[in-house]
């Protein structure tokens, strides 16, 4: 549980983390925006104030006084910068505020940019500690036609500069909170949903389990008694892989494919599965069937899908003298490898209505006889160093316990996994 909590927070945590980023970088890009529109609002409405005469003025070239009068107020106003430009976009009328004359400098590097769709234009720059906009906007004669240009620039003062920031900040800070505290909000939600989803899939897991047992239960009542030895196999197997290093995955095909290893001995018949002697070569050859029947029963189900390595590939043999298909060395899936030698070794020390239990040595000497024959050597080693106290301690217990066993494997790969996978 600890654990879907930490997943659970820290998927929260990055989320709020990436709304906050998205939500504050729109929110700036609009602060900035609006400074912007309202700067070319203001621009806008100073150039109205220049009248038809003004405008003929400018075409004219005079340099009039009393539009010079009108300039030098719209710059005390706000502008630290204001230009006239006639119709050719000459310019004919320049003031400057002598304090700003540095910002007029750094402007004159880049030429100027005429707006051609009869609207007006802004351009921003960061002129040492000041924000500047400069703004063109078309000037127009009654008949719309475009009769020259205005251009005014603003500088925004460092302090209204830091208040904006500031606002822009404050603003940011009330969203990340509201979003933060909806986000703790709605935790207990999550989590009761995650807790949901996360029992119907035990339960869906552990049917899916059940199949799988019941399915090599009913195989293995044609050819013995009990389901001893799938669970026995099922515990070597997952044991082997274990001391092998194998991860969990494997485990999980392991256990699905021990269990189920000979399930397509359902479709061969009682004379040849049951029969008491050695099988015939043409016996033989039916029996081999049994592999392919197994995979074509599985293929009706996607779950049962992980059994497959070690159902199509059980007999197979490290030399390549095994069947179906004749692979050989590490082209055997390692589930199967590794299920080949507990098969083995378990039937050996199991007795059977043909034959007595081996002996622990004598069974581990003919499996270390066929290392690199039929097993894989490597495997084989790792087996031969781990087998013996598991072996005893199998062979003390009853087949009610065994079962036991294997139900606490089935739970630590399959559904505590399971149960933190669908959390995460
Ligand atoms: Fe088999
Ligand atoms: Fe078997």
């Amino acid at each position: 549980m600890l654990h879907l909590h930490r997943i659970l927070l820290r998927r929260l945590l990055i989320s709020w983390l990436l709304i906050s980023i998205v939500i504050g970088s729109v929110l700036a890009y609009h602060g900035i925006e609006n400074i912007d529109d309202q700067l070319v609002e203001l621009a806008t409405a100073d150039s109205q104030r220049l009248s038809a005469a003004d405008l003929s003025l400018i075409n004219g070239h005079t340099g009039d006084g009393a539009l010079q009068r009108l300039v030098r107020d719209l710059m005390r106003d706000r502008f630290v910068v204001v230009e006239l430009y006639d119709r050719n976009r000459e310019k004919v009328l320049e003031e400057i505020n002598p304090g700003f004359a540095a910002i007029e400098d750094y402007l004159k590097q880049s030429p100027h940019d005429f707006p051609f769709d009869g609207r007006p234009h802004y351009q921003r720059y960061h002129v040492g500690d000041h924000g500047v906009v400069q703004v063109l906007v078309p000037l127009k004669e009654a008949s719309g036609a475009t009769a020259g240009y205005f251009e005014g620039v603003f500088v925004i003062d460092p302090e209204t500069l830091a208040r904006l920031r500031h606002e822009l900040i404050l603003s940011l800070l009330t969203i990340l909170a509201v979003v933060l505290l909806t986000t703790v909000a709605l935790y207990p939600v999550i989590l009761s949903l995650n807790r949901d989803v996360v029992r119907y899939s035990r339960d869906l897991l552990k049917g899916n389990i059940e199949l799988m047992e019941v399915l090599g239960s009913a195989v293995a009542k044609r050819d013995s008694d009990t389901s001893a030895h799938n669970y026995r196999v099922s515990i070597y197997a997952v044991r082997l892989a274990e001391a092998a290093g194998l991860g969990d995955d494997v485990m999980r095909d392991m256990i699905g494919g021990a269990f189920l290893h000979d399930v397509g001995k359902i479709g061969i018949s009682d004379a040849i599965l049951l029969k008491p002697a050695r099988l015939d070569e043409q016996e033989f050859s039916i029996m081999k069937t049994h592999v392919a029947l197994g995979v074509d029963i599985l293929a009706k189900s996607n779950w049962l899908q992980r059994a497959r390595d070690v159902v199509e590939f059980h007999h197979e043999k490290y030399d390549g003298s095994g069947y179906l298909k004749g692979l050989r060395g590490e082209d055997i899936p390692i589930a199967a490898r590794i299920f080949a030698i507990v098969d083995v070794f378990d039937a050996l020390t199991s007795k059977r209505p043909y034959k007595e239990a081996f002996p622990f040595r004598d069974a581990m000497a003919i499996v270390k006889g066929h290392a690199g024959s039929h097993f894989d050597p490597r495997l084989v080693a790792v087996f031969e160093g781990m087998i013996e106290p598991l072996f005893e301690d199998i062979r003390r217990s009853s087949d009610h316990e065994v079962e036991r066993m294997l139900h606490a494997l089935i739970e630590r790969y399959f559904l505590r996994a399971t149960g933190e996978l669908k959390a995460a």
